[in-house]
């Protein structure tokens, strides 16, 4: 029997050590022939810098999105304290900061994060699919998660979702019912008494909750932080409080104004 074996030998031991082999041969693969998903060690560490800028730029986006659920719960407080919280938002930081100055900085870090997640994103699934030119002849899912075969749909689910949520909401405010919409707490209302606009947002907070259950997972064992069993579980756990935390506090406000609890 003829063996290949890579950098590390203990496979080759642990066969050894059950009496399972009995070897003719053994080749070893150097580093030269060895086969890389990416040319070189270069390709290998820009590899790993991709995850980790994922990993950072996606927690970025968590934090956001965390803060951003919990203002929206503002519009359970009626009418106006919604709209002066939307007020008090463009505030922070003055008069240091001009007026929505806080705003734009915010503005400017989710844009870079976001050209740094779906640019990394693009490279690393361009390279697996380099990697893997021939698919599988059987593809069994055995202990991967639905959320983790939904990253890349998902992910462009919600891009699109956040596209039709800025036009929406920030610029230039489609009110589709034909209302205001230069009264921010109006505009909310109107758009979720609308039912299909209610369901796009429903189903964009459940492409939420998937993509931040495996994302949150995902982010820490790329930063190193799943090394052990205890540590798996928590981040685990962390994965869905995380999903149903905010996918769930997002969906609260649509829902509330579909079954009438909060109305203009
Ligand atoms: C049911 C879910 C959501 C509701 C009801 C909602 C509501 C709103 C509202 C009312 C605004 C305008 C705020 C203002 O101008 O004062 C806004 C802005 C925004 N939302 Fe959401 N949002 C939801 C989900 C999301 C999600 C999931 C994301 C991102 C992944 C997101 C990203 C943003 C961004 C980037 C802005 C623009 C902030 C700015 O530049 O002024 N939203 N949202």
């Amino acid at each position: 029997m003829c063996i290949v074996v890579d950098y590390n030998t203990t496979h080759l031991t642990y066969a050894r050590a059950r009496g399972g082999l009995a070897l003719d041969s053994v080749a070893v693969q150097t580093k030269a022939t060895q086969p890389s998903l990416v040319t070189g060690v270069r390709g290998t560490r820009t590899t790993i810098a991709l995850k980790l800028l994922m990993a950072t730029s996606g927690i970025v986006f968590i934090l956001f999105v965390l803060a951003h659920m919990y203002g929206n719960l503002k519009a359970f407080a009626g009418h106006e304290a919604f709209n002066d919280y939307a007020h008090h938002l463009r505030e922070i930081g003055e008069p240091i900061l001009p007026y929505g100055g806080a705003l734009w900085i915010l503005r400017t870090v989710l844009l870079v994060s976001l050209v740094a997640h779906v640019t990394s994103a693009i490279v690393l699934w361009r390279r697996r699919a380099r990697a893997r030119p021939v698919a599988y002849v059987v593809k069994r899912n055995v202990g991967s998660s639905f959320s983790s075969r939904t990253m890349r749909w998902g992910g462009l689910t919600l891009l699109l979702f956040i596209i039709w949520h800025l036009l929406n909401f920030t610029v230039p405010k489609i009110n589709v019912t034909g209302g205001p919409i230069d009264d921010p707490y109006v505009l909310l209302v109107e758009s979720f008494q609308t039912w299909w606009l209610t369901v796009i947002y429903l189903v964009a907070m459940v492409a939420l909750g998937l993509h931040l259950h495996h994302g949150t997972w995902s982010s820490l064992q790329t930063l190193g932080w799943t090394g052990s069993a205890g540590a798996r579980r928590r981040a685990k756990v962390a994965g869905w409080v995380v999903a149903i935390v905010i996918a769930g506090g997002f969906s609260l406000v649509p829902l509330a104004v579909l079954f009438g609890i909060v109305s203009v």
